[in-house]
């Protein structure tokens, strides 16, 4: 999968790492770039199609499905992080609604376009999928049952020709890290090195230093394999494969 000429939408398209999606799709000779955003948006670069989309609106989905004619990659970015500490169930179900039933209402909308192209699902995880930072619990929570979700998806998609990406970003330079003050990439670097991941065929991509040093243990640990062997059940090999 090249970027070159593809057709790209990115959901929480108007700051921090989003943007810097649209801009490196722009960079790499995307054809089309979808910009879904709460807020109008404008953009210079007549490639791109601003789009209203607020990832927990069923109606504003329909109505971006309805203006896309044709897709073949799809950028769950949108996040929300709040701070809090389990006790408020209205912050866990606010992080559930944007985090992970977001990217999943997307996902469902956009499957006919993305079946018809053999497309790729890109979903902006983060490294607290495996390991939670308790000032965030609620944002972890949502992000490990959206990666969770990443991993069925791999598998029963397989078969339709779409391949489905997790990021297991890790601390970024953007306004939902603000305050935070430890080592962060550069949300540009990161926007870069989601699309090397995908260019590469990587499932799991690991884009910034911190990330980065977990992923050769995450590609060869007991818990990929298992991932895979428990992927065959859904997409068998060939018998003679
Ligand atoms: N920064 C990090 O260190 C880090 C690390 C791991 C993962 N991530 C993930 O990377 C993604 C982007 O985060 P960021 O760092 O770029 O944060 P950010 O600068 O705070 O941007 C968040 C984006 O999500 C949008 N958004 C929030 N709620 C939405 C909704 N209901 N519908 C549609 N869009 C919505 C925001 O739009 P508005 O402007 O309208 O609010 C904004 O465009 C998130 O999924 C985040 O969890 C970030």
């Amino acid at each position: 999968m090249t970027i070159a000429d593809k057709t790209v939408l990115v959901t929480g398209a108007n700051r921090g790492i989003g943007q810097a999606l649209v801009e490196e799709a722009l960079r790499r000779g995307a054809k089309r770039v979808y910009a879904g955003t709460r807020q109008p948006l404008v953009h210079t670069d007549e490639r791109v199609t601003p789009l209203t989309l607020d990832v927990t609106d069923a109606s504003q989905i329909q109505d971006a499905v309805d203006n896309v004619e044709f897709l073949d990659i799809l950028i769950n970015n949108a996040g929300v992080a709040p701070y809090d500490d389990l006790t408020d169930r209205g912050t866990l179900e606010r992080a559930l609604a944007v985090n992970f039933f977001g990217p999943y209402g997307v996902i469902q909308a956009f499957l006919p376009l993305l079946t018809r192209s053999r497309g790729a699902i890109i979903n902006n995880v983060s490294l607290m999928a495996l390991a939670p930072l308790p000032l965030t619990p609620s944002y972890a929570i949502s992000k490990a049952a959206a990666f969770n979700m990443t991993q069925s998806l791999r598998a029963l998609l397989a078969g339709q020709g779409i391949t489905v990406h997790a990021v297991l970003t890790g601390p970024t330079d953007t306004e939902m890290t603000r305050g935070f003050e430890i080592p962060k990439a550069t949300r540009e670097s990161v926007a870069c090195a989601i699309f090397d991941g995908v260019e590469m065929g990587e499932e799991d991509i690991f884009p910034d230093p911190m990330s980065e040093s977990l992923a050769e243990s995450w590609r060869n640990g007991a818990v990929k394999a298992m991932e895979r062997e428990s992927a065959a059940f859904v997409s068998p090999q060939p018998a003679n494969a």
